[in-house]
């Protein structure tokens, strides 16, 4: 069959993976994969704060600038990943930021990383996970260490400041647990809505929403309407969406290789059917290119202690049924 990379694009889509810097370096198996299958990458850590910075005053760009020259040799389009979020901050940041410097603290860090590859990234993930209704707020957002140090305009800043930096990159905002029918995804979805119009109203420059898309097979979720609502509703203030983090956790999968396979594959594309079928969305990334890697068996271990399987190839590289599931996805799109 042809690379997904050539069906997405038959669509209008651009596919490709979360990538492990370390892997791609060593790795010729994982190399040449990711060469024959995407069109677009993002880096699965290299580009967070806690990559970045070793200190206040020192930045770290080795495997950024691999990764990002990799990407310009091969043709193949690099989202950035991300200048904004609550979590993988370095070490050092909760004994340095403070009320009186974290302003200068973001701006700079924007300036510096999105000035350093500017004109070179197709999106840049602005601001993530902002929204966390748990937290109680009636605007919904998350009690992040940003939000109570600069308060809420620390959104319209950071969107600012990397505007300035690099005006060619496609700005998002990107989230998780916006995909089901679930009434606290209800909730959320809302909330992400509301604080999106907030910004648009204040002319905020804010062109994508990135759905990260860790969804689960064989909880009996479907996704659907909802869904496409949200999606539709990101048409409406002419946001573009992207499929950013894609994969299925399997833990409520039977241990069975064959019958786990399959039921993630049916996720896969149960997922997609519904979400390509909007013309808004842009591309398609999964959250790694292998199951060997991925970051689900160490954070969602399931119950009987077998690895997830929650990627298109498995550990060996070999593609699985699920990679069949997005080509025919991608096809009928
Ligand atoms: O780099 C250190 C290494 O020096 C140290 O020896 C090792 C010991 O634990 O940790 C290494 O850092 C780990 C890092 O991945 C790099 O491998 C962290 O512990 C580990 O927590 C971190 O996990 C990443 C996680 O984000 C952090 O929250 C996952 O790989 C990554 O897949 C995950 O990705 C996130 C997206 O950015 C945002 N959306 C959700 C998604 C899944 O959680």
């Amino acid at each position: 069959a042809a690379p997904l990379k050539t069906q997405a694009a038959a669509h209008h889509l651009l596919f490709g993976f979360a990538l492990n810097v370390r892997q791609l370096r060593e790795s010729e198996s994982y190399r040449r994969l990711v060469l024959e299958q995407s069109s677009i990458a993002v880096a699965e850590n290299a580009m967070k704060w806690s990559a970045l910075r070793p200190a206040p005053d020192q930045y770290f760009f080795d495997d950024a600038d691999f990764l990002v020259q990799f990407g310009e040799q091969n043709r193949i389009k690099l989202r950035g990943h991300n200048l904004c979020w609550h979590e993988q901050l370095p070490k050092w940041f909760d004994a340095t930021a403070n009320g009186a410097n974290a302003r200068t603290l973001l701006t700079e860090h924007i300036r510096t990383v999105a000035g350093r590859y500017a004109g070179r990234i197709h999106s840049w993930d602005v601001v993530n996970e902002a929204v966390e209704p748990r937290d109680g707020r009636p605007d919904g957002l998350r009690n992040s260490p940003w939000l109570r140090l600069i308060g809420e305009t620390y959104l319209e800043l950071a969107f600012r400041t990397a505007r300035q930096a690099d005006p060619t990159a496609l700005l998002t905002y990107n989230d998780y647990d916006i995909e089901d029918e679930s009434p606290y995804q209800a909730e959320k979805r809302a909330a992400v809505l509301r604080m999106l119009r907030r910004l648009k109203q204040r002319n905020v420059p804010i062109d994508a929403v990135g759905i990260q898309s860790h969804i689960s097979a064989g909880t009996g979720h479907r996704y659907g309407a909802s869904l496409q609502q949200f999606i539709l509703s990101c048409r409406e203030m002419d946001l573009e969406v992207f499929v950013t983090e894609l994969d299925v956790d399997d833990r409520e999968l039977p241990k069975q290789v064959a019958e786990r396979d399959a039921g993630v594959a049916e996720a896969y594309r149960q997922y997609l059917d519904v979400v390509l079928r909007e013309p808004n969305v842009r591309a398609v990334l999964t959250w790694g290119v292998d199951d060997a890697q991925s970051w689900l068996s160490g954070k969602r271990p399931r119950a009987d202690g077998v690895p997830q399987r929650p990627l298109l190839w498995d550990a060996q590289f070999r593609p699985k049924k699920a990679v069949s599931a997005v080509e025919q996805a991608f096809v009928e799109a």
